[in-house]
């Protein structure tokens, strides 16, 4: 994957570029109306459906969605199987209607630890929608599957350690836009949504987040639609994103 470096400049608060989402509250939701957690996995791949066909409208060009944490192999065993089935059944089914509206696929996390089946599934898919690439993308959508972002960034360490080792690199080379360049995801998302009411990153690309606008909602995963993501879109448009700077700063830059 070419790893393409984000810096960090000044923006005029238009719509983000790239919306990074974590997907929560599936479990919760099913409950609820007294189903197994495993309906509301079924119910948030619909909804995920329906972020793709929002983002297209909307103009983003790139969404990060988190799928599966490293974390979430302590799940019991039943519940990961389902949502392993899941994942391979989506991809399936939706790649060619994907791959035909233009967007083009991309995973990030471990490769090593899921089921052949469905690694077989996420390379086609990528092969599949990388075509789309020649005929210009109108989305990549990046899902972090068996994604840890502490993890990522032990493995990009590891990398240029051992480029260090090998005399590839210099110690002193090490830098900002390096260490970018070595993660799975280099491109910084604008906005990162959390469903759920959860405040917190759950190690969804720690790195990558440093400038993010953070927005919440209570709204449970199966629930969101683009009206959600619409109020998500807006709230953002009111952010005056400074990097450091102070508010007159960025007003005479825009003035
Ligand atoms: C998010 O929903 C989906 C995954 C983590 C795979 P949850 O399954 O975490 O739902 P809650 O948070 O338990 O309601
Ligand atoms: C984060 O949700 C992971 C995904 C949405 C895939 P979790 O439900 O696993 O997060 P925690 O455990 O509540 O922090
Ligand atoms: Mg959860």
């Amino acid at each position: 994957m070419q790893a393409v470096s984000a810096g960090i400049a000044p923006a005029l608060v238009g719509g983000p570029r790239h919306v990074a989402v974590i997907m929560d509250g599936n479990g919760r939701w099913a409950r609820a109306r007294g189903f197994p957690r495993t309906y509301g996995h079924q119910q948030g791949r619909k909804a995920l459906r329906r972020l793709v066909e929002a983002s297209l409208q909307r103009g983003i060009a790139e969404l990060s969605v988190y799928a599966f944490s490293s974390e979430n192999w302590a799940r019991p065993a039943a519940e990961v199987a389902v949502l392993m089935r899941l994942l391979q059944a989506a991809l399936g089914e939706e790649v060619d209607d994907l791959a035909r509206q233009g967007v083009r696929l991309r995973f990030i996390g471990r490769r090593d630890r899921l089921p052949e089946g469905l690694m077989r599934a996420m390379r086609q898919a990528e092969a599949q929608t990388a075509q789309v690439t020649a005929l210009g993308a109108r989305l990549t959508l990046n899902v972090a599957l068996d994604y840890g972002g502490r993890q990522e960034l032990v493995a990009a360490a590891r990398h240029m350690a051992e480029q260090v080792a090998a005399g590839a690199l210099s110690p002193a080379q090490i830098d900002e836009d390096r260490l970018t360049a070595a993660l799975m995801l280099a491109d910084a998302p604008d906005l990162l949504i959390r469903t759920g009411g959860e405040h917190r990153l759950s190690n969804f690309l720690p790195w990558q987040l440093v400038y993010a606008e953070l927005y919440f909602t209570d709204c449970l995963w199966p629930d969101f639609d683009a009206a959600e993501l619409e109020a998500a879109l807006h709230w953002y448009s009111s952010r005056e994103r400074r990097y450091g700077r102070t508010s007159e700063q960025i007003k005479q830059q825009h003035a």
